[in-house]
């Protein structure tokens, strides 16, 4: 198996790390545009593996994909991050250009690959990946579920004072300030959290959670990167490996809870072909209404994208 990393800063390089250590691919090869970053970064992680015990070959490029020929998995990180004061939706114009041209070079080399897309604004970005590619919605999907469902359960765990492994949850909508907690569907070793903890602590968990992303842009002045690379290269696992995960990931809805043309993150099945199934749950009114806000705050993206592309 191949996987291909675009973006070889915080998040591509934490990925590409994670994806080698675990042994996720036989072959993982990284791309910059920045001169020698991805070859320095990729021979670093190679210069670890008799350290960490594991045998991927990690290799690196400057913008050449002709070395990324024949990928199972491309994993799309590049793009600007957040700095202090700005939302996702500010990287709109910068990041569309980048997802573009990524998109149709990967397509070029690898036009079977499976596409993860992480750059910013997340929803949006997964749209503009999968108009350029012209793949199926199953093939083209984005990482944010994974992630602010990790940030909530870790969250969740530290106030339980159990362990992480324990709490079981999902999250549902945009990456964003409007994603959808659902406490209905979070349990604890099996327990519903609803029971062992009080609705004023959940609910300023959930708070947090909404915006956990803005609380590590103010501690580092950039974004994070080591739950983001991980959760992606999780996404890469359960296609590589067939395993039919249950995740929260971005995915274009074709009617599903009765929202149409729109990417947003819902539970699915993760497989060999992505996106084996989507799962609808069956909603009450709020959380209904909550997804509802935050399919129009993503459609409302979009239409800025539609402007750009035009
Ligand atoms: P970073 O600045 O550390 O790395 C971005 C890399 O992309 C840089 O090395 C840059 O040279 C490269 N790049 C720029 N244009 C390129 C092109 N045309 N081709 C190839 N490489 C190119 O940023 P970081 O922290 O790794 O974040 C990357 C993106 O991921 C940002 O848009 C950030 O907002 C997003 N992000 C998304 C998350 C999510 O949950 N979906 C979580 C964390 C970050
Ligand atoms: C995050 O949630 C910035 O999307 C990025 O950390």
């Amino acid at each position: 198996m191949k996987i291909t990393v675009v973006g070889a800063g915080n998040v591509g390089a934490t990925c590409a790390d994670v994806l080698a250590y675990r042994e996720i691919a036989n072959e993982v090869v990284l791309v910059d545009i920045k001169e020698g970053i991805a070859e320095g970064k990729a021979l670093d992680i190679w210069e670890k593996s008799p350290i960490n015990l594991y045998d991927t070959r990690t290799t690196g490029s400057t913008n050449d994909y002709s070395k990324t020929a024949g990928s199972d998995v491309v994993v799309i990180t590049s793009g600007l991050p957040r700095k202090p004061g700005m939302s996702r939706d500010d990287l709109i114009e910068t990041n569309a250009g980048i997802v573009k041209s990524v998109t149709e070079n990967v397509i070029k080399h690898s036009p079977e690959a499976i596409i993860i897309v992480v750059s910013n604004p997340l929803d949006v970005m997964t749209y503009q990946a999968h108009v350029t590619s012209k793949l199926p919605r199953t093939k083209v999907m984005g990482m944010a579920g994974i992630l602010d469902t990790a940030r909530y359960r870790s969250f969740l765990a530290e106030a339980l004072n159990v362990s992480p492994k324990d709490i079981q949850a999902v999250l549902m909508g945009g990456h964003g300030d409007t994603m959808v907690p659902l406490p209905r569907y979070t349990t604890v070793g099996g327990i519903p959290v609803t029971e062992l903890i009080d609705e004023d602590k959940l609910n300023a968990i959930i708070e947090r959670t909404k915006t956990g992303g803005g609380e590590l842009v103010k501690l580092m002045g950039t974004s994070a990167w080591y739950a983001p690379g991980s959760a992606a290269a999780q996404m890469a696992e359960a296609i590589v490996k067939d395993q039919r995960r249950v995740f929260p990931v971005c995915v274009k809805l074709e009617g599903e809870y009765g929202i149409d043309n729109c990417y947003l993150g819902v539970p699915v099945v993760l497989g060999k072909n992505g996106i084996e199934k989507i799962i609808e749950l069956d909603l009450n009114e709020d959380e209904k209404k909550l997804l509802d806000v935050s399919r129009d705050h993503v459609k409302e993206v979009m239409e800025v994208l539609d402007k750009i592309n035009d």
